[in-house]
């Protein structure tokens, strides 16, 4: 089932709407939510929104927002970067970032055995597509493990800065993160 947008979605789409620039490319795109932000922005001309599932991506393609001329959203099949070439200004990612808990995997929430390998996985791709001043938008979770993450971010040779926290029920925060080259 495409992702309904939940917290994590929305605590990111505020920053997507401030922050987005240039060529943007917005990876684990579910129903659209940060590429139609995005698109929104007079600072934004052009949004890839790709999905490694292809219903997402259909469903995508029959939205308003991704027709008619002056449409700037081209949703497209990927397993994060694999069909994608070229450079992006800015690079949006609300990822599967919970630990892998049964056997019945859901590749909207699972973000490995650990919750953060597939982070790890897209921080080493998304290095190549990046311009040179250009920046990774990013949510997570503490069950992701945020030191786990903060040191992928430096071992990858990036640094971050943390836009906002979130409490959520029993304990759990959300963390919202502006990614750089170092
Ligand atoms: C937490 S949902 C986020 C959806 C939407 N961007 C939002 O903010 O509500 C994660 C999305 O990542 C997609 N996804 C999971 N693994 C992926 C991969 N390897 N490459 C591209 N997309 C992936 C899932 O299909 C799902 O749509």
């Amino acid at each position: 089932m495409v992702y309904e947008p939940q917290e994590d979605s929305y605590l990111l789409l505020k920053h997507v709407k401030e922050l987005a620039f240039g060529k943007v490319i917005d990876v684990g795109t579910g129903s659209g939510i940060q590429a139609e932000g995005a698109a929104m922005s007079p600072n934004v001309n052009q949004v890839y929104a790709v999905d490694i599932d292809e219903k997402a991506i259909s469903e995508l393609k029959k939205k308003e927002f991704c027709q008619g001329e002056n449409c700037k959203v081209t949703p497209l099949h990927s397993d994060l970067f694999a069909n994608v070439s070229g450079k992006f200004d800015t690079i949006i990612f609300n990822p599967p970032y919970l630990p892998f808990e049964d056997d019945d995997k859901d590749t909207s929430l699972d973000g490995g055995e650990q919750g953060h390998e597939l982070i790890e996985e897209f921080l080493n791709q998304a290095k190549k597509h990046l311009t040179p001043g250009g920046l990774i938008l990013m949510v997570f979770s503490s069950r992701t493990g945020k030191e786990e993450v903060d040191k992928a971010i430096k071992k990858q040779g990036y640094k971050h800065e943390l836009l906002e926290q979130k409490s959520l029920a029993f304990f759990e925060e959300l963390y919202a993160y502006r990614i750089t080259i170092a």
